[in-house]
């Protein structure tokens, strides 16, 4: 993470005006129709739409399934025909031409500084222009770039156009669409540190000291002194050093600092150092950059990841880059959300599946103590869409790879460079050897982090030594070889870059609950179960065919234990990708334990139980209002971190009950290049969970008391049947916003005891006024296809979810009524 601080120095002579970055988000002109002139600076843009960045275009139209409908067939997914499939890019209208156009101003004397124009990421196939003529073009949507603009530029208002165009079948997920992340200039003194030009490593690190080593690289000309200081956590400056420097158009300085009793990174207090560079010309400041870095070590070994010579086991997540009804537009508060969340559930790592994240993603990571893997690509020559980065990877691999790992090489979070994630090549070998020169790529620029690639098939990326190249081996879905991989490959390092694939809706529970229906056989989707109103339930029964519940995982990686850990596919769902649910149905995803607009569905405790060793979990499902109830009896199904519980149906006892021990698993003889990861089984369920098979529903209340070793009640928790919808509650997440910031709002319908109606599935409409405008809502069901930027939402088993995006100072007042049920919230405060 580098940032050129928010500074002018008024001094006397004009080297004195020290770097200095705006953030271009207010202000711009959009429209979706591909005027040919639009580059021009006296193009009449009065009548486009005014719009602020990050802006998702697409986020705001219609579902439609005519929108990106596809025969294909997916060789992932184990398919040997084509089929239609819909919804895979999330249904939204993203194809198409954006153009966006604003003013920059600059004064005469600012003329003789040096201007860049930096797009954290632009959605895709850029093309940037100043006052009428061509800058340059990106055309990877997920990457940071940058040009030097100044030569464009003259006094007073400057013309900066962007023609950006997203292509049918780009895209294996929902993409988004338009200047999603931010857009900054960075003025500087024409000797500056170069952007993203620092990088910080701590070779080093004892409890007495440790040792930070920068390469710094400087642009212009001259003889400069240049002063580097360390500032601790505090902001103490802790080690500091001056040099004589003499540029001739750039050059790379080294430099080693000594920092005792350095306070190290680590998860539980992720502690960040700055390095304040500054550029002097004798007392005047021409130049100042911060760099944030973390002291920690890591180590990639057989038996295990390390940090800080601590062993560490991955409990991961993916991470898909769009906020759920916001879409792709990058908002700092929303993603601060999900890694709340997320850390709640235990989680310790994030994969960023499977592209380059928004930087501010990174820093959050270092901020909260979560371990990150930056991912640049889903397909190299080989593509897996029509449309996708395939078309552009023999021209710009090399540059989005190095611009990825130079805008992010001082971030501590960031412990692994992903090179690629299922990439086609596997299946051929990787004839172009680009394995090597990929890393070849990233070894060039950082050599202290691991490299790894995702596979899918575990035995071509090992019998090609693709898995080798990397330094670290990941993979898809594999949970059933680990013990043949470890056999016959005793000093390979390896990890699961994707688990899971249980499908669940939050709040659904189907009857019966049939657990011989779990093993997804690959390649045959029949054998996965369909549920025709498009919400499975949560016993973990229903599996994609590649996938299997989460307790697999478990299973597997605790027999296993030198796998580095797992990356659940995915913490959130996400817009596309709704498998098995293909059929003009669905839009988004079904993997995640939490579903699309952040709320928890049972399998969140599943994972926090046995991830979060902080928190004592007691969580049972299903929920209890049955009135139309079919069968008899269901099973009952608690996510606990406490020994045993009993369970009560109207005071009525079914007994105390342990988890059971995990039976001997012995996977060394699997065959690795047969082996479907199945589905999982019920006997291996319950080491996992406290399970009552046949408990008769009757209206009332069911209650979980938990115990512990001695038999001493240590906690319970009920669910009661609910009456009639009788309020709305809306709650805040957060008390206070500052402003333009987004804030959450959760809407549940309630009976008039207080208990949620977990079948109300009313329409609302949606009011916000004061201090806050709204800006998206949403309620977790992939099937719902109302416009996610129009106030109206139906509730979905009983909830919703409201954002808004604070504009000034004040209360926000959000109104919501329901047929006869109406609510107001007006606490929430912009400061
Ligand atoms: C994997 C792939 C992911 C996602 C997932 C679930 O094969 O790497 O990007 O598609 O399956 O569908």
């Amino acid at each position: 993470m580098k940032i050129r601080i928010f500074l002018v120095i008024a001094l006397i002579t004009s080297l004195n005006i020290s770097a200095q970055n705006i953030e271009l988000l207010k202000d711009w002109k959009f429209t979706n129709y591909d005027y040919g002139a639009a580059f021009q600076e006296d193009f009449n843009d009065t009548d486009w739409e005014n719009v602020t960045v990050p802006h998702d275009w697409a986020v705001e139209g219609d579902f439609d399934f005519a929108n990106d409908v596809q025969l294909t067939m997916v060789i992932q997914d184990g398919e040997s025909t084509p089929k239609y499939r819909c919804g895979r890019s999330g249904a939204l209208p993203y194809v198409g031409v954006g153009w966006y156009r604003t003013k920059y101003h600059i004064s005469a004397a600012d003329l003789e500084q040096k201007v860049q124009l930096l797009f954290d990421g632009a959605m895709s196939n850029s093309k940037v222009y100043v006052n009428g003529a061509y800058v340059g073009e990106r055309p990877f949507g997920y990457i940071s770039f940058y040009f030097d603009i100044t030569k464009f530029l003259k006094e007073g208002a400057n013309t900066i156009a962007v023609r950006l165009e997203n292509y049918n079948s780009q895209s294996r997920w929902y993409p988004g669409a338009g200047l999603y992340r931010k857009v900054s200039t960075i003025k500087t003194n024409k000797t500056h540190v170069k952007t993203w030009g620092t990088f910080v490593t701590t070779p080093s690190v004892s409890k007495k000291k440790a040792i930070a080593n920068l390469t710094l690289e400087l642009l212009g000309n001259g003889n400069y002194t240049i002063k580097n200081e360390i500032l601790n956590p505090t902001g103490k400056i802790v080690s500091s050093k001056l040099k004589e420097v003499t540029i001739r158009d750039s050059v790379l300085v080294h430099e080693d600092f000594e920092v005792s009793q350095p306070e190290l990174w680590n998860l539980e207090t992720p502690n960040l150092y700055e390095l304040k560079t500054t550029i002097l010309k004798g007392n005047d400041v021409v130049d100042t950059y911060t760099t944030t870095f973390g002291i920690r070590t890591i180590r990639f070994e057989v038996d295990g990841f390390y940090l800080n010579d601590k062993k560490v086991r991955f409990k991961g997540v993916n991470m898909h880059h769009d906020l759920g009804p916001v879409g792709a537009a990058f908002h700092r508060e929303l993603f601060g959300r999900q890694m709340k969340k997320m850390k709640e559930m235990g989680v310790n790592a994030i994969r960023f599946s499977h592209n380059p994240p928004a930087p501010e993603a990174l820093d959050i990571c270092d901020e909260l103590g979560l371990l990150a893997i930056d991912e640049a690509f889903d397909e190299w020559q080989i593509g897996k869409v029509m449309n996708g980065y395939s078309k552009h990877f023999d021209k710009w691999s090399k540059i989005d790879l190095s611009d990825m790992i130079l805008r992010d090489r001082n971030h501590p979070s960031v412990i692994m460079w992903s090179i690629g994630n299922e990439i086609m090549e596997q299946y051929k070998h990787d004839p172009n050897k680009i394995t090597a020169y990929l890393n070849n790529i990233v070894k060039s620029l950082d050599t202290t982090r691991a490299t790894i690639a995702g596979f899918n098939s575990a035995k071509n990326a090992i019998d090609s030594g693709m898995a080798t190249t990397v330094d670290v081996a990941a993979f898809n879905y594999k949970p059933g070889v680990y013990g043949a991989i470890r056999k016959q490959n005793p000093n390979l390092k390896f990890f699961a870059s994707e688990t899971g694939g249980a499908v669940s809706v939050r709040n659904s529970y189907k009857f019966p609950v049939v657990f011989d229906t779990i093993h997804g056989k690959r390649g045959d989707s029949s054998h996965t179960v369909v549920y025709p109103d498009g919400h499975p339930g949560n016993f973990e029964t229903t599996n994609v065919p590649w996938g299997y519940p989460a307790y697999k995982e478990f299973a597997a990686q605790d027999t296993y234990t030198s796998v580095y850990g797992e990356f659940v596919w995915t913490g959130f769902d996400y817009l596309g990708e709704p498998s098995p649910y293909h059929d003009a149905k669905s839009r988004s995803s079904y993997f995640a334990p939490v579903d699309f607009v952040g709320l928890e569905k049972d399998k969140f405790y599943l994972y926090q139980s046995q991830w979060n060793k902080e928190k004592e979990v007691l969580h049972f499902f299903p929920q209890w209002t049955w009135p139309d109830l079919k069968v008899k009896s269901f099973p009952v199904v608690c996510y606990t971190s406490y020994d045993k519980a009993e369970l009560f149906v109207n005071g009525k006892s079914y007994g105390v009950k342990t988890k059971q021990p995990l039976r001997q698993l012995n996977f060394e003889s699997s065959n690795i290049a047969k082996e479907a990861s199945g589905g999982g089984n019920w006997d291996l369920f319950k080491a996992y969970a406290i399970v009552w098979d046949d408990v008769v529903y009757e209206p009332g209340e069911a209650k979980i008391v938990a115990y512990d070793k001695n038999n001493n009640k240590v906690a319970e928790t009920k669910r009661v049947t609910a009456g009639a919808p009788h309020s709305i509650k809306i709650e805040a997440e957060v008390t206070g916003l500052i402003e333009g910031e987004v804030g959450v709002y959760v809407v549940s319908v309630m009976d008039k005891d207080g208990n949620l109606c977990p079948h109300y599935n009313e329409n609302m409409t949606i009011e916000v006024s004061g201090a806050a405008k709204f800006l998206a809502s949403g309620n977790g069901d992939p099937t719902n296809m109302q416009n996610l930027s129009k106030p109206q939402r139906k509730l979905f088993n009983g909830q919703a979810v409201i954002y808004v995006q604070s504009t000034i100072k004040g209360n926000v007042i959000v109104k919501t009524t329901s047929g006869e049920l109406k609510a107001t919230h007006n606490q929430l405060l912009v400061k």
